[in-house]
């Protein structure tokens, strides 16, 4: 029995629900302990693609439990659309196999018309957020003044405290000259959901305690990755919440000794969204993979910003996550490459850094130094097991793992299930 923390090991959108699909064949329950709807992970089986953002991307396996933590900003409407999306794919979705924790903060149309202004005020400096209204939301519950789950289904007392919070902002809303949010509209939407929703809710982490004494295999799915952490990322360009193996434990209410094992998913080379240093971008590798069709977002459609591999960024992944166990996706992405780069230290000034630098600033000064490797040129999309693949992409693996300093432990050479090795 092993409780497994998967994390991202870089700027998110490392392929983490790919693998979690993937893991969840042997375990028991699947849980999200922070974001929001600002996650997009993509799971592939044969013809059909699935895009969850709420709903941990354990679901598609029946038999599965499948929980939203209290540390996940929740948008009651989104939630409803993701489990009436599901269900139109012929995914089931119920009270059992899925579980919404009754403390989980809720997002508000006011949050996402805050995020825009904020957005809009910072200008040039803006952090390219997914306007999903995760910043706003988790400011909320960190001043103490959010609403959660619990009081969305007791309606008496949601009414009341969504109409003091509507007007408060409201007031903001317009001092900043832009339109207002309708009670009445957003209390109907909101009461509405909250019925479809009130069986899902629940004391989550009396359920997974109940599981941990029964031996029931967990996993957390991480959303968004190390270095959008509001701790330990590349702070202003970072999403609200920890999104670090940390998390995981204060957003399910399991605690660090039940915690057997630190997987970190990586792509073979580096992708961003949104704004923010990014040392290892290189627009021919971008242009390469988007002319494929490849790394365009799955929550806002934008095109992802691409680079080599930074294996400074990823070693100090391993070392905030204590990351034990690696899975790197899209190798398929190199295949065409003739030489392939990756970055093992940064130049910042005169010194040679190891670690990226706390400062965004300096971090967008760093020079990378690279070491080059050959590529292998040959698809490599159906191998089945380490021994299939090229010398030179076995070797390419070896090196990616020494680097970041952590076991190489599942390969993916493709975006569907089957396109899994594991070593
Ligand atoms: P997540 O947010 O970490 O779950 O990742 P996303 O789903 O946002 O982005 C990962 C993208 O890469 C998705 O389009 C996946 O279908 C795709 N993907 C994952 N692993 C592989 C792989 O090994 N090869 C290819 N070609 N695509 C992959
Ligand atoms: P998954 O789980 C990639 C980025 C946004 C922006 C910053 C802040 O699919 O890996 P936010 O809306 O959270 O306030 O935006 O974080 N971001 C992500 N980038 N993958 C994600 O999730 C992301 N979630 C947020 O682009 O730069
Ligand atoms: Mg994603």
């Amino acid at each position: 029995m092993a409780n497994t923390i998967l994390v991202g090991a870089q700027w998110g959108d490392e392929g983490k629900g790919k693998i979690i699909d993937f893991l969840t064949e042997n375990a028991d329950i699947v849980v999200r302990s922070q974001g929001g709807n600002n996650a997009g992970h993509t799971v592939i089986l044969g013809e059909k693609k699935y895009v969850l953002h709420l709903i941990p991307s354990g679901i598609l396996r029946p038999g599965k439990t499948c929980v939203i933590g209290n540390g996940v900003v929740i948008d009651p409407v989104a939630v409803v659309g993701e489990i009436e999306g599901l269900r139109a794919q012929k995914i089931k979705v119920s009270k059992n196999n899925l579980l919404i924790s009754d403390a989980a903060h809720i997002v508000f149309p006011y949050h996402r018309a805050l995020d825009e202004q904020r957005e809009i005020a910072k200008g040039k400096k803006k952090i390219g957020t997914t306007k999903r209204g995760i910043g706003p939301a988790y400011g909320d519950k960190a001043a103490r003044t959010g609403l959660r789950m619990c009081d969305l289904v007791q309606p008496e007392i949601f009414t009341e405290k969504l109409r003091a919070k509507n007007r408060e902002n409201n007031a903001i809303l317009k001092a900043l000259g832009a339109t207002p949010i309708s009670f009445q509209e957003t209390l109907d939407a909101y009461l509405d959901a909250a019925e479809k929703l009130a069986p899902f809710v629940t004391n989550t982490v009396v359920f997974l305690h109940e599981a941990l004494k029964n031996e029931r295999e967990i996993l957390f799915e991480g959303a968004q990755g190390t270095f959008l952490d509001i701790d330990h990322g590349t702070y202003p360009f970072v999403t609200s919440s920890n999104t670090t193996a940390g998390g995981a434990c204060t957003g399910s209410g399991v605690p660090p000794h039940r915690m057997d094992r630190v997987m970190g998913v990586m792509k073979a080379y580096t992708t961003r969204v949104g704004e923010g240093p990014f040392p290892t971008e290189n627009d021919e590798i971008g242009d390469m993979l988007h002319a494929m069709g490849r790394e365009f977002g799955a929550t806002t459609g934008r095109a992802r910003r691409c680079g080599w591999f930074d294996a400074v960024a990823t070693r100090y992944a391993a070392m905030i996550n204590g990351i034990d166990e690696l899975a790197v996706t899209n190798l398929d992405g190199l295949d065409t490459m003739r030489r392939i780069k990756v970055c093992t230290h940064y130049k910042f000034g005169r010194r040679t850094l190891d670690v990226p630098p706390t400062d965004s600033r300096q971090l967008a000064e760093c020079v990378p130094i690279y070491e080059e490797f050959d590529g292998w040129q040959t698809p490599t999309v159906a191998a089945k097991k380490w021994d299939d693949l090229p010398k030179n992409a076995q070797r390419y693996l070896e090196k990616l793992a020494e680097f970041t300093g952590a076991k190489l432990r599942i390969v993916s050479v493709g975006p569907d299930r089957e396109h899994t090795i594991l070593l």
